[in-house]
């Protein structure tokens, strides 16, 4: 079944440049779900308040969510952290620190689990529900042949075994769920911009065409795709 023939809750987690696109597309072209966006800058009365970083942020929120009277059907993770005014991906060595590395630990592997630890609980096990996170193609050990990145790479590499573990209980738990790691592709947002310069224009997605990918990819998966770590053109990357 399509997922234009959903019917229940879509949770967008993260609103940042994929994450409001994915929720406006699914708005658009999903008719039958009720879609909510989750996180720090709610601007409207769609909108949940969380901050992945805070443990009584998650509390409230699945105080909030309990209240749903329709089945949550569809969680989309699009949050991440590659930088801040003080925080820059590792160039080399030297330039590792343990606040970085925590920071990127937290946002990019410990929020995409607790996500799933406060949804598991309202996960209807006779309908299908999917849980997509979205992972990075550095994450990837097999695929690294560049170097650098240490933290973000490292966290996004950890997320991938979280969810890749959880895909496992899940499928015996919930039969009918999904579980998956996507990467967006190279995309227009605040995370990538300060590192677009060599990317080729034709390699650099708007937030619109990432999002349009992922839901493509999300709405034709089944259960034994479960656990798979995919890129935006549908391809299967190597953990
Ligand atoms: N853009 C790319 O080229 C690219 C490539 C590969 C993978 N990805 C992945 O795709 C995902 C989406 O990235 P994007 O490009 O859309 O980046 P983005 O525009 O920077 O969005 C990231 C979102 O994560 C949210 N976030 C960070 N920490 C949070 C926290 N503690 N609580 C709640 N929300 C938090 C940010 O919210 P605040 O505004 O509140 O900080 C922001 O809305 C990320 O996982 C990223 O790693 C992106």
């Amino acid at each position: 079944m399509s997922i234009r023939d959903w019917e229940g809750i879509a949770l967008v987690i993260g609103i940042g440049g994929i994450g409001t696109m994915i929720a406006d597309h699914l708005s658009k072209n999903a008719p039958k779900l009720d879609v909510y966006v989750c996180g720090r800058n709610i601007t409207n009365q769609k909108g949940i308040f969380l901050d992945l970083e805070d443990d009584n942020s998650f509390v409230s929120f699945e105080n909030q969510i309990s209240l749903f009277d329709q089945p949550i059907r569809l969680v989309i993770n699009t949050s991440g952290f590659l930088h801040s005014d003080t925080i820059k991906p590792e160039k080399r060595l030297s330039h590792i620190n343990r606040s970085n590395i925590i920071k990127n630990f937290s946002v990019n592997s410990i929020a995409p689990i607790l996500i799933a630890k406060s949804i598991e609980k309202f996960i209807r096990p006779e309908l299908p529900f999917s849980y997509a996170s979205l992972s990075a193609r550095v994450g990837s050990i097999g695929d690294n042949r560049l170097g650098g990145w240490y933290s973000y790479r490292a966290s996004k590499a950890a997320q991938n075994q979280f969810l890749k573990t959880l895909s496992l209980e899940w499928k015996r738990k919930f039969p009918n769920s999904i579980v998956s790691l996507l990467h967006p592709g190279t995309c227009d947002t605040q995370l990538s911009k300060p590192f677009q310069s060599a990317v080729p224009k034709d390699k650099l997605f708007t937030p619109k065409q990432s999002a349009e990918y992922l839901i493509s990819i999300i709405s034709s998966q089944r259960p034994s795709d479960s656990g798979k770590f995919i890129a935006w053109d549908s391809s299967v990357i190597p953990w």
